[in-house]
Order: C-alpha cells, then structure tokens, then sequence
C-alpha cells in the first residue's frame, strides 16, 4: 500500500522541537496581553459563513478566493474561520460581554484558514495571535493596542521591523475617495484584472491591495486617502501620532495601506519586515468602529490587530532572536537487571511526581546502549543502579555536563535535584535578559 506522508499543501507540522519554540512565543505574547487586561476568548474554528461574507466583505479576497467553505449534513454553509476578530465579536456579542464593563478587552491564539498560494511565509492553515478592545472610541485605545504589539516585539527580541500607519477614514468621508478612485480607475480600465474590473464599482478600496502585477502598478499611484479625510477622522489620526510619538514607538505614514478586510474604519496599521522574503507583513490591525452594528448589535467602537504567529517565528530566526532551549530531561535512570528496573519503575514515578522529566530504560537495553541513549536525549544527570546500589539505597549520580559524581541516597533524590535546579535556574534567568527573566519569574 502506498505510504501516506505528505501533509495537504500549505499545511505545516510542527514536531516537538518547533511546538516547544511556538510554545515558548505563544506564552510570552499572552502574558503581555494579559498585562495589558486582555482575557483570552476561545472561539470554533468554523463559524457561518454569513458571519464572514457580512464582516470581512464579499468583494474581499479573503471571502472571494480564500474561504474554505463546505455544507455540513444538514445543508448549511460553513466556513473555517479565515481569521480571529469576527469570531471574537460574534462571541462577545452572543454572551452579553458589551453589556459588562467597557472597554472590552479580548485576546486569542486561534488556527485561521485560507486558500492562497502557499509559499515561504504564506500557508492555507496558519496561527493568529490578536486581541480585540472593544467599545472606546478614542485614539488611546489604538495607541494601546499598537503599544502591545511593540512589546510584544521588544520582548521577543525582534528587530528590523517597522511599524506603518494610515487612516482609510470613516462613513462621512469615504465616499468621496471612493469617486476619486473610481475615476482613477476608470481611466485604465483596460489594465484592470477581472476581479478588479468586477469590484470598481460596488468597492474600489480594494483595488488597492489587488495582489495582481498590472493591479498592483496602478495602485502606486491611485488617489490617497489622507487627501480626503473629514476633521474628526483626521483629528483621530494627528491624536494617534501625538500618542506614538510621546511613548517612543517609531512609525511611518503609509497612504496606500488599506488592509484587505473591509470592516475597517479610521486606522489601520502594519508591522512589517523585509528579513523573511515577500510576506513580510507580521501583524496587521486597526479601527472597526462598525463591525458590531454590521453583525446586527448596537454601534460600537472597537479596535485589534492579527499577528501571524508563523511569521513571527521566522522573523525570530532571522534576526537571530534568543529561543529557549527544547526542554531538557532532569535525569535518566539506568538499571542493571530485571530487580532494579522494577525499583527504577518506583523511583521515575515518584521523581515525575516531584515535577522532574525523569526517564529510564523501557527497551532492556545494555548498560552502553542504555548510556548512549541518554546522551541522545541530553539528560542532565545520569544514575546508574544494579544490585550492590539497591543494597546500599544509593548510587552514583553522574552531572553529564561536567562529568562530576556524587553518591547519592534514592531517598535524598529528589531533594538533590531540587536543590541543583533552583542553582541552575538562577543562573540561567540572569542570562536571559531583563524581559523575559521578568516574565518567567511569575
Ligand atoms: P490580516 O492582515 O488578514 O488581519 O492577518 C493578520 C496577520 O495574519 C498577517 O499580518 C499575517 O502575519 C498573518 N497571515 C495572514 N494570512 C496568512 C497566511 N496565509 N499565512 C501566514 N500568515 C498569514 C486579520 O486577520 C485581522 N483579523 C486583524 C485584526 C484584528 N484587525 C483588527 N483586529
């Protein structure tokens, strides 16, 4: 029979080694989120696919080309949720949260899907780290949520990324961009793809992010936004500066960021880097002020941003930020014969108990090839026991890294490794680095 060995495309694996980094990344950034008052929402990973058409927008590329869309038995349409903030709102709003004390402050880790091209960077099943703040209108709020990601960044120890805003305006002025864009447009109708010919009219926002060469060309020199901007959303946008700029996060204005999902208002922004090839674009976010009321509730402001938690990682690797180790086996038994491998069942149980990654020999292997192994698997410490160690109810407990013995009693075992551990942790958290030390410490 064939071998089945290949993932379907655009899906990763991540075995042990790379789970522990990701591990290690998704820990950090939701103990920054918690910090900030996020509380962690938890949403299905398929949703109705109403829920999307009505919130990112049928002529997004997202809803047009990149849904996994399915009947379930009963015939209805069911989505795999391409990513995070309309679950969160439809949750928040299904269980009253927006009538508990406002703001609002959701975070999520949640596995998104889409149907693109898979490529370095760009998968059809990928993780999002986001967070929602619900129901503040002001630009303290977006400088918040911007504040996050910078740490969450700074913490990470992520460099070479740069942070780019805009404004895509609101309601009142937005149709008038739109008829300047359109008329732009108009005029190099010939040029346009045929979904962009197909969206000029009902929603030439989104000829901006066309990802199509000709399309893309064009849109270098469309019309921009901020030209349009009505005094409240412009006013929004010089408060937002003024915030950035008084808490230290460099950024820069990029007038043709329009993001490809069309519940934004006001601002939106991206965090972006060139170290890890053509899909750069690490988080993206902004303002949703009419996504509830879209969704059926009662108007409310609101404003988040998605990072791609696989961008991220290679973003890490790129710029050489520090990962924690894989974590490391405490000690490896090694019984001699049939009496001391049952002891050695005891003794792996109890230390397990004690909070220690203890291994022993399950395959009746040599006294070599059981050594051998434990190199293999790195153990810290090694303790050889046959009979005569039995008898004495001690053995020799071997630190693999610096080849030091000591005798020691089963009984004290425990409280030696105990003692060897908080050394060890110390000195490793004054390595790490004031950030991360600070959060581990918790
Ligand atoms: P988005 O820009 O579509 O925004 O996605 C957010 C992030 O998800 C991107 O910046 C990228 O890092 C990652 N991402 C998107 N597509 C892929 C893919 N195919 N493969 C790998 N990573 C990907 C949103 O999804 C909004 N919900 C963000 C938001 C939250 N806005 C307000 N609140």
């Amino acid at each position: 029979m064939a071998l089945i060995t290949k993932a379907p495309r655009g899906t990763q694996d991540f075995v042990p080694a790379e789970s522990a980094k990701m591990r290690y990344i998704e820990g950090v950034l939701m103990k920054i989120a918690e910090k900030y008052g996020f509380g962690e929402i938890r949403t299905p990973s398929f949703e109705h696919t109403e829920l999307f058409v009505r919130s990112v927008g049928d002529t997004t590329d997202v809803v047009q080309k990149e849904m996994y869309t399915f009947e379930d038995k009963k015939g209805r349409s069911i989505t795999l949720k391409p990513e995070g903030t309309a679950g969160a709102v439809r949750a928040a709003m299904e269980h009253g949260l927006l009538a508990e004390a406002l703001p609002l402050k959701l975070s999520y880790i949640t596995p998104c899907f889409r149907y693109e091209k898979a490529q370095a960077g760009r998968y059809r099943e990928f993780h999002q780290f986001g967070v929602e703040l619900l129901g503040a209108q002001s630009s303290a709020a977006d400088a918040e949520v911007i504040g996050l990601v910078n740490q969450c960044l700074t913490t990470l120890g992520v460099e070479s990324i740069r942070l780019f805003i805009n404004s895509i305006g609101c309601p009142n002025c937005r149709p008038g961009y739109q008829k300047a864009l359109r008329e732009y447009y108009q005029a190099h109708y010939d040029d346009l793809c045929p979904t962009c010919k197909d969206r000029l009219e009902r929603n030439p926002l989104r000829l901006l992010d066309c990802k199509e060469e000709k399309c893309h060309a064009l849109a270098e020199h469309a019309p921009v936004i901020l030209d349009y901007l009505c005094e409240e959303c412009q006013q929004h946008f010089d408060t937002l500066k003024a915030r950035l700029d008084s808490m230290g996060i460099p950024y820069e204005v990029d007038p043709y960021i329009v993001r490809g999902l069309d519940y934004y208002t006001k601002t939106v922004f991206e965090f972006k880097t060139e170290t890890i090839g053509a899909q750069g674009t690490v988080c993206g976010g902004g303002r949703y002020d009419g996504l509830v009321e879209m969704l059926g509730g009662q108007k409310q402001p609101a404003v988040g941003f998605g990072m791609g938690l696989e961008r991220l990682a290679l973003v890490m690797e790129a710029c050489g930020a520090l990962l924690p180790e894989q974590p490391r086996c405490d000690i490896c038994l090694v019984p001699l014969g049939e009496k001391a491998s049952v002891y050695c069942s005891a003794l792996i149980q109890r230390l397990r108990e004690e909070g220690f990654a203890a291994e022993s020999d399950l395959m009746g292997r040599s006294l070599k090839a059981q050594l051998k192994y434990a190199n293999k698997i790195a153990a810290r410490y090694t303790m050889v026991i046959g009979d005569a160690e039995l008898e004495a109810g001690s053995a020799r407990l071997k630190d693999m890294d610096s080849g030091a013995e000591a005798e020691v009693a089963f009984a004290r075992l425990a409280a030696e490794l105990t003692s060897r551990e908080a050394d060890r942790l110390c000195q490793g958290i004054a390595q790490t680095g004031p950030d991360v030390a600070g959060l581990l410490k918790e």
